[in-house]
């Protein structure tokens, strides 16, 4: 076979937004790619298929459990299976480096270790099918602020022993098929052009074999990302190389081994994946998203990674005859998933005033909605609007060619629709009508988000406006497009009908997100903290839940405080101050402040829970199954008190000056204040007592222990240092404890770090001999001047359950 160099430079390309192009003389089939950390949505940007839902990054880590990683691996390449998708894009892997980071909901932790293992587990689940991981995003892209031009500014010995470790070691232990390099620039040089990551450290000293393909849109040349070692331009058709690069090659500035190489590693992908030569053929027999089995995963799944931060009086778990008062806006619009390109499209997303309503019934339980948690509308929820046509909650989209020619008829369930992104009409839209039955009566809040020329009607009542797009225009419009809200006193049944011609038709710049926002007109906060107050204090307890919304913990944008948005404080002070009991369910991915800490008696974290959210956090808050979470970041106690905090660059220019000392490293020497909770801590539901601690030279074999669960990785190092210790459940429930051993070097430009964990599930009274092995990985140390590993020597290890509960030092 010798294909012409346009040939070979055009399968370079993507076919299109999330396709590549099969080419008959190679037997090469398409290969068909998705976006996935917590759910796989399909081909479609939005409103595409029906998909399940699952738990977010950071839950899923909190179990520290690599078993559970590979279980989700396998089942989001089920969930890939069923669409006939060939490569999964995920795990993200890149760091919780500031809390600030809007995305940090999609990745697992502060720790690279942490990080890499359960990034490791959950592609070989996923391979293990045949399905490809893809790890993203390479390399230092820890925040959304500038993302498309920003510089992360990190010294050599840093990039290497913690924001590339979780990427070597998901290639050295799971040998992920795909990696995708990010928007940012790393030391000066765009990711999509990076020789040194790239070619010189992950091809080059890591073996990798697979494909390095570029961030959605991100890559700006064509000679320099060709030669800096990225294999594949995403999304196409189009884009910076084609014609570029095959005249690049003719100039003699990338040379056509290059290419070839790119080419041999998209075949090979190819080749694992089933799409060369005889084509696969995928299962048919798949569960669906709302069967039984996937109910009990996913619920078991998210509640065993939610975390018990506070339990006083053991008010936590729940009796079974306890008066609930559940209250906030989060227990009756629980958020399941972050924003962005991981959003997916769930068949449910259960509630916490659900879950617990099904567990207790209905007599035992009160439902309060809280104060308002957004600034910006977000389309209708809930069965506010219907879909006029079928009475399905959702609206219904007409979309017309420039001669009024219908298009399609499109029913959108989540009152939003991707228009000129995922279509392929053979006109362009030129003008698009959505329309919803309004389902409540009196004072509403109705509005369209979308750019172009619209005119909304209600009854007799028209409005016609514009909206323009101000900033990035692609990524603006399809993440926070612009929106007008008016307000109307409605009729249930009254048709709410919105016509946008769109800003210039057709052209892919002018893709976008559109759709209808409905809600009740908002209360007062004054009215929210009343009823707050007043269920509060008729019930046993008060379950308030709080949290973010995807303003917060979002694609394409950060944080600047880590305060709970809106009067969300203020709500919980107001009911710990009329409860008997308070408990306060954290509904967020990532840390929140809690000025109210010391005067409510539980605090449970519960992450972004995915489709069976609510189920999983009632399950958890009455023990069906034990929040036994462990925490993967640092809760600092104010904003500003961290190793790391502003995500916004100077000059373009965003340094991570704090070096290695990210996180709990940069708590424990000193450099910010000590946290609210430490990475690793998590009371579960007993107490344990650790004894007979002991270090295991390299070499010796494990003593017996009672561990039931596979023990993490590491201890497939043989040479691995490793620690024994007895634990000793003093409590009155079996609980699964998390044995954490953490490196404590004794020079002091060394910060410590976690050097292994093992879990192991005890029964009260009982006590499990427990062994940890450590990753040798973590005691090495990059020599700027020698260019090379050295092995740290002398120090610590601290046997410890969060560096706030330090029980043994060997
Ligand atoms: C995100 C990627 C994602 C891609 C495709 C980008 O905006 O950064 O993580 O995989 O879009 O949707």
């Amino acid at each position: 076979m010798t294909l012409d160099l346009a040939t070979k430079v055009a399968l370079l390309t993507g076919a299109s937004t999330f396709t590549l192009a099969p080419n008959d003389e190679l037997g090469l089939h398409e290969i068909r790619l998705s976006d996935g950390p917590t759910g796989v949505r399909g081909l479609k940007f939005s409103g595409g298929r029906v998909v399940a839902l699952f738990p977010n990054a950071t839950l899923l880590a909190s179990a520290w459990d690599t078993g559970a990683a590979y279980e989700v691996g396998r089942l989001l390449a089920e969930e890939a299976m069923a669409q006939e998708i060939h490569v999964v894009l995920g795990p993200t892997i890149n760091l919780h480096r500031s809390a600030l980071g809007g995305r940090l909901f999609e990745a697992y932790s502060e720790d690279p270790l942490l990080t890499g293992k359960v990034a490791a587990a959950y592609v070989r689940g996923m391979q293990d099918q045949g399905v490809a991981a893809c790890l993203k995003h390479l390399v230092a892209n820890e925040s959304e602020t500038d993302r498309n031009t920003m510089n992360s500014v990190v010294d050599e010995a840093t990039l290497r022993e913690v924001y590339l470790l979780p990427f070597e070691i998901a290639v050295e232990e799971a040998d992920a098929w795909t990696m995708m390099a990010a928007y940012n620039d790393v030391n000066g040089v765009a990711a999509t052009e990076q020789h040194h990551v790239i070619n010189e450290i992950v091809k080059g000293e890591w073996g990798y074999r697979g494909l390095i393909m570029s961030d959605w849109f991100a890559t700006r040349t064509a000679t320099e990302s060709a030669n800096g070692g990225l294999d594949l331009v995403m999304p196409g058709p189009g884009g910076p190389w084609g014609d570029a690069l095959v005249e690049a090659v003719k100039r003699g500035d990338v040379d056509e081994s290059v290419i070839d190489d790119h080419l041999d590693r998209l075949l090979r992908l190819a080749e694992r994946v089933g799409a060369l030569g005889t084509p696969r053929s995928f299962p048919d027999d798949l569960p669906e998203p709302d069967s039984d089995v996937r109910r009990e995963q996913l619920t078991r799944l998210a509640a065993t990674g939610m975390t018990v931060l506070r339990n006083d009086h053991d008010v936590l778990p729940l009796a079974r005859a306890t008066k609930v008062a559940v209250i906030g806006r989060h227990a009756v619009q629980t958020i399941d998933m972050g924003g962005g390109s991981a959003q997916v499209n769930p068949p449910y997303q259960a509630s916490v005033a659900e879950g617990l309503t099904a567990l207790l019934g209905p007599e035992q339980v009160t439902v309060t909605d809280g104060v308002e948690v957004r600034t910006r509308p977000v389309p209708a929820r809930g069965g506010f609007l219907t879909d006029p046509q079928t009475g399905h909650p959702g609206i219904r989209v007409h979309l017309l060619d420039a001669a009024g020619n219908e298009l399609e008829s499109r029913f959108a369930a989540r009152s939003s629709t991707m228009i000129g992104m995922d279509d392929d009409f053979p006109d362009a839209v030129h003008t698009a009508i959505l329309t919803g039955r309004v389902t409540v009566d009196g004072p509403v809040e109705l509005g369209v988000l979308g750019a172009g020329t619209w005119t909304t009607t209600l009854g007799p009542a028209e409005i016609a406006f514009e909206l323009e797009l101000t900033g990035n225009g692609f990524g603006e419009a399809v993440l926070t497009p612009p929106l007008r809200v008016d307000r109307f006193t409605a009729t249930a049944g009254d048709v709410f009908s919105a016509r946008v011609e769109l800003l210039s038709a057709g052209t892919f710049a002018n893709a976008g997100l559109f759709g209808l926002i409905g809600q009740v007109a908002p209360r007062s906060t004054v009215d929210a903290l009343d009823d707050a107050v007043r269920a509060a204090a008729q019930a046993d307890v008060a379950v308030v839940v709080v949290g973010l919304t995807e303003e917060q913990e979002a694609e394409s944008v950060d944080k600047s405080t880590l305060t709970l948005p809106g009067a969300q404080d203020a709500l919980v002070e107001a009911v710990a101050g009329a409860a008997r009991r308070t408990v306060v369910v954290v509904n967020a991915a990532t840390p929140v402040l809690m000025p109210w800490l010391s005067r409510v008696d539980a605090i449970v974290w519960a992450g972004l829970p995915g489709q069976e959210g609510g189920h999983a956090v009632a399950a958890a808050l009455l023990g069906d199954i034990e929040p036994a979470g462990r925490l993967v970041t640092t809760f600092p106690v104010a904003d500003g008190e961290a190793p790391a905090w502003s995500v916004t660059p100077v000059n373009g220019d965003l340094p991570y000056a704090e070096g290695p000392f990210i996180g709990y490293r940069g708590h424990y020497a000193g450099r910010a204040a000590e946290p609210a909770f430490w990475f690793g801590h998590g009371l579960g539901y007993t107490t344990w007592e650790y004894s007979a601690a002991r270090r295991l030279p390299p070499g010796e074999p494990n003593p017996p222990t009672t561990t039931e669960e596979a023990p993490p990785e590491t201890t497939d190092v043989p040479d691995a240092p490793g620690v024994a210790v007895t634990v000793t459940n003093t409590g009155a429930r079996a609980s699964r404890e998390v044995v954490q051993v953490y490196l404590r070097p004794d020079n002091p430009a060394q910060p410590v770090r976690l050097a292994g964990w093992t879990a192991v599930t005890v029964a009260p009274g009982e006590s499990a001999p427990v062994t940890v092995r450590l990753d040798p990985r973590m005691w090495r140390v990059w020599n700027t001047t020698t260019g090379d590993w050295e092995r740290a020597s002398g120090g610590e290890l601290l046997i410890a359950r969060g560096l706030g509960d330090i029980r043994a030092t060997l």
